[in-house]
């Protein structure tokens, strides 16, 4: 059997739909609603799991991963980052798992859900700009952030997070720092956790293209300012040391004349342009950035930044050729296959703050991508990082995990297993750490064939030894995007 016909839930005869998937996906033609993708119809609640092995005892705290579940037939061509927001939650706690599974009601969610049918046409178009809030439905279904005690969904296009709550998954409505958050903002806010502070920026199609904001440790927007770029871009990602942001303007983004002109949006990669870094003082302003040049490139994740004398260190994973490169035999979905298929590598760029001089390299070849590390240590040296194996196949997947030792350059892997697939794994602190790799990882998985799902959990300190157990999860779940972990005393304590 192919990769593609496993994935596609075809074993050489009808299409099988996935269980749990509505009725719809049997007539959908496109793989990202298909087999390893195909959403679920259905929510569950408080769903107490099976366990394989025994759950580490000093392992106490919540599992949320992000990601898109349309409710309804997509009305056009479907895009994988268009699906409405569904959270699963897997909360382990006193010896037990249990699992639950939400949509974030957002407007456009419940405006769809009135009406009975999707509305909003989606990122390949055609847009309608008429719609309310604009031609694309912000779905908040990209990333989760836990800051101040809630948990923020944020859009990777730019929009106001919606606060769900981290145990029912319930949506609360729109966050707004109590009423300080004056503009909407990027999928990737990150939070200090010495500080408590969360750094977030905002990027659109008007000058000066680029915010960039402070949030206090008690919720309140307390720095902003504008970051001006030559064009409209699309960062997707920031870093922080303990004293400065990074921002991005990179040489990947829409082509000004075509948006213009045939309001649609199609990526295009500039490879005479510099990647540019913008380094800031954490309540600097525009006239405080100081800006480093480096070889072209398109940045999704950064792993983590610090300073080390007046370098200014920043890990993440570069994509050296971002242009999308369509097959003509996906015909109409040619451009979002190839724009989905992600080839990155792990990468090391330094900025010097009195010299002005960028150095870079990568530090390994492997196509990986989603990394996590250890968050108490975020804006300071980390010696450990995480990230997802991806696979070179027809759709963006993660195969296993790799863990990297920035100081014997050691990596270690481990595949999830035979047709089995994860989603990004978050390090999950053991309780009364010290250490920065004391703690685990998780990762919901899901197998193609008989699509049993798990939670799997590693010893982050001997990932290749396997999981050290698996729980049972009570219904296949889809392949998403972002994850995170909340400790169980941030939450209960
Ligand atoms: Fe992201």
């Amino acid at each position: 059997m192919s990769v593609n016909a496993l994935k596609s839930g075809t074993s050489g005869g009808a299409p099988t739909l996935p269980p749990g998937a509505p009725d719809w996906v049997a007539a959908a033609d496109n793989p990202y609603l298909q087999g390893l993708y195909a959403p679920l119809a259905n929510e569950l609640a408080g769903e107490v799991c099976e366990v394989e092995g025994t759950l580490p005892p000093d392992l106490e705290g919540i599992y949320l991963r992000n990601g898109p579940n349309p409710g309804f037939a997509p009305p056009n061509r479907y895009h994988w980052f268009d699906g409405d927001a569904m959270i699963h939650g897997l909360v382990i706690r006193d010896g037990r798992a249990t699992y639950t599974n939400r949509w974030i009601e957002t407007a456009g969610r419940l405006a769809e859900r009135d009406a009975g049918r999707a509305i909003w046409p989606g990122l390949m178009g055609p847009f309608d700009f008429s719609l309310p809030g604009g031609p694309l439905k912000d779905t908040a279904n990209t990333d989760l952030v836990y800051f101040n005690g809630r948990v923020l969904a944020l859009w990777y296009h730019t929009g106001q997070p919606y606060a769900v709550d981290p145990v029912s998954l319930a949506t609360k409505g729109r966050e707004t720092l109590d009423g300080t958050l004056p503009f909407p903002i990027s999928a990737h806010a990150h939070v200090d956790e010495l500080t408590g502070e969360m750094l977030l920026f905002s990027f659109g199609e008007r000058p000066p293209y680029m915010k960039y904001g402070v949030v206090s440790a008690d919720g309140k927007l307390i720095h902003q300012t504008p970051i001006e770029l030559p064009g409209p871009r699309v960062p997707h990602d920031m870093g922080f040391t303990a004293n400065y942001s990074i921002l991005h303007d990179l040489p990947f983004f829409h082509d000004i004349e075509i948006l213009r002109t045939k309001k649609r949006r199609v990526a295009t990669f500039y490879p005479d342009m510099p990647a540019r870094f913008a380094v800031v003082p954490r309540f600097g302003s525009n006239a405080d950035v100081r800006w480093f040049d480096a070889k072209p490139c398109y940045v999704l994740h950064i792993v983590n930044c610090w300073e080390d004398g007046d370098w200014i260190v920043m890990d993440g994973y570069r994509s050296a050729d971002p242009k999308p490169k369509p097959d003509a035999a996906d015909g109409e979905l040619a451009s979002m296959l190839a724009y989905l298929r992600l080839e990155a590598n792990f990468y090391r760029w330094e900025f010097n703050l009195k010299t002005g001089e960028t150095r870079e390299r990568d530090i390994d070849d492997l196509n990986a991508e989603f990394p996590s590390i250890n968050r108490a240590w975020g804006g300071q040296r980390t010696r450990y990082s995480y990230a997802q194996h991806i696979p070179h196949e027809r759709t963006l997947s993660f195969k296993g995990l790799v863990k990297y030792d920035n100081q014997t350059g050691r990596r270690e892997m481990i595949d999830y297993g035979e047709g089995v697939y994860g989603s990004e794994a978050p390090f999950a602190p053991r309780t009364g750490a010290t250490e920065e790799d004391d703690g685990y990882l998780v990762s919901f998985t899901t197998r193609i064939g008989d699509w049993r799902s798990e939670c799997q959990i590693f010893d982050a300190r001997n990932i290749e030894n396997g999981p050290i157990c698996r729980v049972k999860l009570p219904q296949r779940l889809p392949a998403g995007f972002h994850a995170t972990w909340i400790r169980g005393d941030q939450l209960w304590s």
